[in-house]
């Protein structure tokens, strides 16, 4: 990949091959703890072996030039003329990147960037986190800014809320510059710690399941799921001292749930407390070779997610239910933030062909849409390749 791009890079930009520098940002998937990375709870995503790439040359000049192998639209610009301008599309989440570094005080100054990504577009294995750590990395070296990677982490998260204007968590960006071969991390998303759980799966693998039901973050009901959980919080904080609602167990969510006097909300904030219980005893049964019950607690996730945060949607649904009915399948859920996207499943690894095939044709002969499945590799964070 890296030659064709650096052929593909010297016939658009000129100049010699030899002065460009390549780099790759990985997606991600989370395995189990999803939606509750913005009410301070437990995560457990890896990086994937699949991405985003990214050739690029310094100038001596101010101008940026981006251009990518997957859509036509090139943008041209000066460091100091950015701003949000919709008809950039993909360009603003490295343009909002690139304004962090400026914000925190770093010269940037101009250069010669192409782009290319294979994680499929939309499908919720974070491809613009991808794209803006990415970006980050690509600045910090280039421009010695000397920001270590969860800084990068938090400046693209914050590029992502503020100039995208999607109000998501850390876990992406955590996941996609923080990930290490072979293993999953577990966040506490409240204190930003994390331990890295070896992922050797002997005999089982994990298979990602692409309903090809897009979901677009920023129109979809996250930013209103956020607001339930703010209303569920202040409603316990009247009695309860904390700051997010993964601050208490299942037992004093039972004690105090009267406190919240709308059920969807109370809801929500169920799922929450039972989810970051969930992700606790998922990693604990891992470390101590259980995959079976980390299975289980896979599906009793998805089942909170379809019943109480209500963010599966027909599609998704379906997929898991099919996912279910295989002999090998150790457990499945939706992954990322819901209404589309992917599924994550583990799989005993005799099964993955049939897990595939049946999944595929009873959910395509249910839905009508043609899905698309990959065995992951567990893969490395974002870092320079040459
Ligand atoms: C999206 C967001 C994450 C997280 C997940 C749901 O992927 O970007 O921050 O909230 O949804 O777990």
């Amino acid at each position: 990949m890296q030659e064709q791009m650096i052929d593909k890079f010297v016939e658009m930009y000129g100049g010699e091959a030899s002065t460009v520098q390549t780099f790759f940002a990985p997606g991600r998937v989370n395995l189990i703890g999803e939606h509750i990375d913005y009410n301070g709870g437990y995560v457990f995503p890896c990086a994937l072996d699949f991405g985003t790439y990214a050739v690029v040359r310094k100038r001596e000049d101010n101008k940026i030039r981006f251009a990518t192998l997957n859509f036509n639209l090139k943008v041209e610009l000066d460091v100091q003329d950015i701003i949000y301008i919709e008809e950039h599309n993909w360009t603003n989440y490295p343009k909002g990147v690139i304004k962090e570094f400026i914000y925190k005080g770093h010269k940037v100054g101009g250069f010669d960037i192409l782009y290319y990504g294979n994680i499929p577009n939309g499908s919720g294995l974070s491809s613009s986190a991808s794209l803006e750590v990415l970006t980050a990395v690509v600045i910090n070296e280039l421009y010695d800014c000397k920001e270590d990677m969860v800084e990068m982490v938090k400046m693209s998260q914050k590029a992502e809320n503020e100039f995208i204007g999607v109000n998501c968590g850390i876990m992406d960006q955590f996941a996609v510059g923080m990930g290490k071969l072979n293993n999953a991390i577990l966040l506490d998303c409240g204190t930003l710690e994390y331990k890295y759980a070896s992922l050797q799966l002997n005999g089982y693998k994990i298979v990602i399941g692409n309903t090809k039901k897009r979901r677009g973050l920023a129109d979809s009901k996250y930013n209103e799921r956020r607001a339930e959980c703010e209303y569920a919080l202040q409603c316990l904080q009247k009695e309860l001292d904390i700051n997010n609602l993964c601050d208490i167990d299942t037992e004093t969510f039972e004690k105090n749930k009267y406190l919240i006097d709308k059920e969807i909300e109370r809801n929500r904030a169920q799922h929450a407390v039972n989810e970051n219980v969930r992700v606790k005893k998922a990693v604990e049964s891992l470390n101590a070779g259980d995959i079976i019950t980390f299975g289980k607690l896979m599906d009793a996730s998805h089942k909170s997610l379809r019943d109480l945060y209500e963010v599966t949607g027909v599609e998704l649904d379906t997929m898991v239910e099919e996912a279910w009915k295989i002999d090998g399948t150790i457990g499945a859920r939706m992954t990322g933030a819901g209404f589309g996207g992917c599924i994550v499943s583990i799989v005993n690894e005799q099964y993955v062909d049939t897990f595939i095939q049946e999944v595929g044709k009873n959910y395509e002969a249910r839905t009508g849409l043609k899905p698309e499945f990959y065995v992951a590799n567990v893969g490395n964070g974002a870092g320079r390749l040459d």
